[in-house]
C-alpha cells in the first residue's frame, strides 16, 4: 500500500511553496504583560500544539496570542486547503498531476476542518467551566462529530491553560461581569422565551439536548446546515459556560462580546434577549442519550490486510500513526509524538510496523496477540474503548487508557467487525509483495 508515502512530504512542499508558511502574528506590537502563570500556560499549549488544530487570536493585537502551526502541521489549515479545490475544476486539474489520488482526498476529509478560536473564547466562556472541560471534555457541538482530545496535562498545566486564556481574553475597562439575577423566573416566562427562542430562528442552528423544539429537523437539515451551524453548540450547557448579564449581551451582539465569534448576528432585542436568556438559563433541557457501548460479533469469512488497511488503518489511523519516513520523521502523535503525546511508537501505515507495535515504559508490546488468554489484543481494545468512553459521555479524567481513534467517532460497525475478524484470524499479511 503506502500510499501516503508517496503524497505526504510531496504534499507538504507543495504547500510551503503555493500557500507560504503561515505568518506570525502581532510582529512588531509591543507585548502587554502576562503574569507568570499565564506566561506558563502560553508555553503549556505551544509544546501541546493546540494551534494545529485551533486558532488563538489575540483580538488587541498585542502579539500575546499564539502563531498558527505550519500549514504542512496544521490539521484544519491544510484539510481546508485540499477541501478548497472541490469545485473549482481547473484548481482540481492541476493537483492530480502531482496528486493523482486528489479526488479521494476531497471525498474522505471531514473532520478537523473548523474549531473555535481560543484566544477570545474567555469573553463569554467562564474560566471555571473551561478548567472542567481541560479534565473531562464533552461534547459541546453536536455538529461536529469530531471531539476535543484528551490531554496529558498535569492539575497545575491546566490552571496555567486557563490563566492564560482569561488573560488574553481579557478585554481593558470592561465592567465587572454582573451578579445572577436574583429574581426568580416563572414557567410562563420560560415559555414565552422558549417561544421566542423558536420564532427568532435559533433553532435553526442550536440542539437544545434532547429537547426537540421544532419537529422535522433531522440529520440531512443539519448536514445541509453545516457550513453555518457546525460550531453552533448545544445550548444546554450555556446555563455552566455563561453569566446572564454576558449571554444578554452576546445574543443581541455576539461579535461585541467575542470578535472572533462565528455566530452571525440577528435581529435580537433587549427584550429578546431577557427572554431567551429566560429560557436558556433555567428550562429543564434533556441530555441526549449516549449510544450504549455494544459488542461486534466476528464474521464468518476471512478478512484481509488490505481490507483493513483500505477502511481503517489506512483511512483514519495513519493520520496519527504515520511511518517517520512518510513525513520527514514525523509520524504523528500516535508514534513519534505531537498534540502534547510523547507517543508510543506505534507506526501503522505499514504491515511491518502492526507487527512490531508499540513501546511502552521501555517496553515493547504487541497490539495484535491478546496480551492474555482470553483478553483482546490492544489494537481491538483502544477501538472497543472509543465506544466506551462516548457511551460514558467523555474520556475520563486523567484516563490511563485512550480509546481510538482520538478525538474521532468511535469505528462503525462494519469497521469493528472488520478489525475483530481480522484479529481474531492471526492478523494475515499483505498476500502481494509491498511496492
Ligand atoms: C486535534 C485537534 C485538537 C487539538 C490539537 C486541540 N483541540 Fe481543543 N478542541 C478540538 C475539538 C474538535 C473541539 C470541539 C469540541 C466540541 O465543541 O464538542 C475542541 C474544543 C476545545 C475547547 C472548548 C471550546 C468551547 O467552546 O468551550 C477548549 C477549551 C479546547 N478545545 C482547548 C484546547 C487546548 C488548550 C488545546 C491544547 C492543549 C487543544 N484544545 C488542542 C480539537 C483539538
Ligand atoms: C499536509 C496536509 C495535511 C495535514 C497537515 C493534516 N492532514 Fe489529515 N488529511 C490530509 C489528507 C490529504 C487526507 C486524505 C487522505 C486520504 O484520503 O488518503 C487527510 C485525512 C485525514 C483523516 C481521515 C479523514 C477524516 O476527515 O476523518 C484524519 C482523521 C486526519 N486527516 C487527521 C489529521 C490530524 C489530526 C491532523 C493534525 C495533527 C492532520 N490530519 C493534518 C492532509 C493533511
Ligand atoms: C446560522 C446559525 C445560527 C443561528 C441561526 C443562531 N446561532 Fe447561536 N451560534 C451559532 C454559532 C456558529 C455559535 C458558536 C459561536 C462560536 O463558538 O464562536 C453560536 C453560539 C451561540 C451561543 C453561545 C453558546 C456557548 O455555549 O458558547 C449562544 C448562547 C447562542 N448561540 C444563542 C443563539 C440564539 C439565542 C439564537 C437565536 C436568536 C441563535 N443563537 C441563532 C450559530 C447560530
Ligand atoms: C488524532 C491522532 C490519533 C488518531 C487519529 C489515532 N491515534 Fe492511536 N494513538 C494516538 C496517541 C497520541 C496515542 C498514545 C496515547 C497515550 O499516550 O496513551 C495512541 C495510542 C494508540 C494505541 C495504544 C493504546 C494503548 O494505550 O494500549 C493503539 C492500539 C492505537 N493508538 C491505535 C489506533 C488506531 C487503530 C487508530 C485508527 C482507528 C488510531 N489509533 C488513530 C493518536 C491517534
Amino acid at each position: 500500500m503506502g500510499r501516503l508515502r508517496a503524497w505526504w512530504p510531496a504534499l507538504a512542499w507543495a504547500l510551503t511553496w503555493a500557500v507560504g508558511p503561515a505568518s506570525a502574528e502581532g510582529v512588531g506590537t509591543a507585548p502587554a504583560p502576562l503574569s507568570p502563570q499565564a506566561q506558563a500556560g502560553r508555553a503549556v499549549m505551544q509544546a501541546a500544539q493546540c494551534t494545529r488544530c485551533h486558532p488563538v487570536t489575540d483580538a488587541l493585537a498585542q502579539g500575546r496570542g499564539i502563531a498558527p502551526a505550519d500549514r504542512e502541521q496544521h490539521c484544519v489549515d491544510c484539510h481546508t486547503w485540499i477541501l478548497g479545490t472541490k469545485g473549482d475544476e481547473a484548481a482540481k486539474a492541476k493537483m492530480r498531476v502531482e496528486f493523482p489520488e486528489w479526488d479521494r482526498y476531497l471525498d474522505n476529509i471531514v473532520h478537523f476542518t473548523r474549531l473555535p478560536d481560543l484566544g477570545t473564547l474567555l469573553r463569554r466562556v467562564r474560566p471555571a467551566f473551561v478548567r472542567g472541560f481541560l479534565d473531562r471534555s464533552e461534547d459541546l457541538r453536536p455538529h461536529l462529530d469530531e471531539r476535543m482530545i484528551p490531554l496529558r496535562l498535569t492539575a497545575a498545566q491546566k490552571d496555567a491553560v486557563v490563566a492564560y486564556l482569561a488573560e488574553l481574553a481579557a478585554v481593558p475597562g470592561a465592567p465587572p461581569a454582573a451578579a445572577p439575577s436574583p429574581a426568580p423566573v416563572s414557567p410562563a416566562q420560560i415559555a414565552a422565551g422558549q417561544a421566542r427562542f423558536v420564532a427568532l430562528g435559533c433553532v435553526t442552528c442550536h440542539l437544545t439536548g434532547a429537547t426537540v423544539l421544532r419537529p422535522g429537523l433531522n440529520a440531512a437539515y443539519w448536514q445541509a446546515m453545516r457550513p453555518v451551524a457546525a460550531l453552533a453548540p448545544d445550548l444546554r450547557h450555556v446555563r455552566r459556560r455563561i453569566d446572564r448579564a454576558t449571554l444578554v449581551r452576546f445574543v443581541q451582539d455576539p461579535q461585541a462580546v467575542d470578535p472572533q465569534s462565528a455566530m452571525p448576528k440577528q435581529a435580537v432585542t433587549a427584550a429578546d434577549a431577557e427572554q431567551l436568556a429566560d429560557f436558556l438559563l433555567h428550562a429543564e433541557l434533556a441530555a441526549p442519550t449516549p449510544p450504549p457501548a455494544r459488542d461486534f460479533p466476528v464474521l464468518a469469512r476471512p478478512v484481509t490486510w488490505d481490507e483493513v488497511y483500505d477502511e481503517v488503518l489506512g483511512r483514519i489511523c495513519v493520520h496519527c500513526h504515520m511511518h517517520p519516513d512518510s513525513n520527514a520523521g514525523d509520524g504523528g502523535a500516535g508514534n513519534t509524538g505531537g498534540l502534547g503525546f510523547k507517543g508510543l511508537g506505534l507506526n501503522l501505515e505499514t504491515y511491518a510496523g502492526v507487527q512490531a507495535g508499540l513501546v511502552r515504559d521501555g517496553r515493547r508490546e504487541s497490539v495484535i496477540a491478546p496480551p492474555a488468554p482470553g483478553q483482546p489484543p490492544l489494537l481491538y481494545a483502544a477501538l472497543a474503548r472509543r465506544h466506551t468512553e462516548i457511551a460514558a459521555g467523555g474520556v475520563a479524567p486523567n484516563a490511563a487508557r485512550l480509546g481510538m481513534p482520538l478525538g474521532l467517532p468511535p469505528l462503525s460497525e462494519a469497521q469493528m467487525r472488520l478489525m475483530r475478524t481480522w484479529l481474531a484470524q492471526g492478523a494475515p499479511g499483505p498476500t502481494a509483495p509491498a511496492p
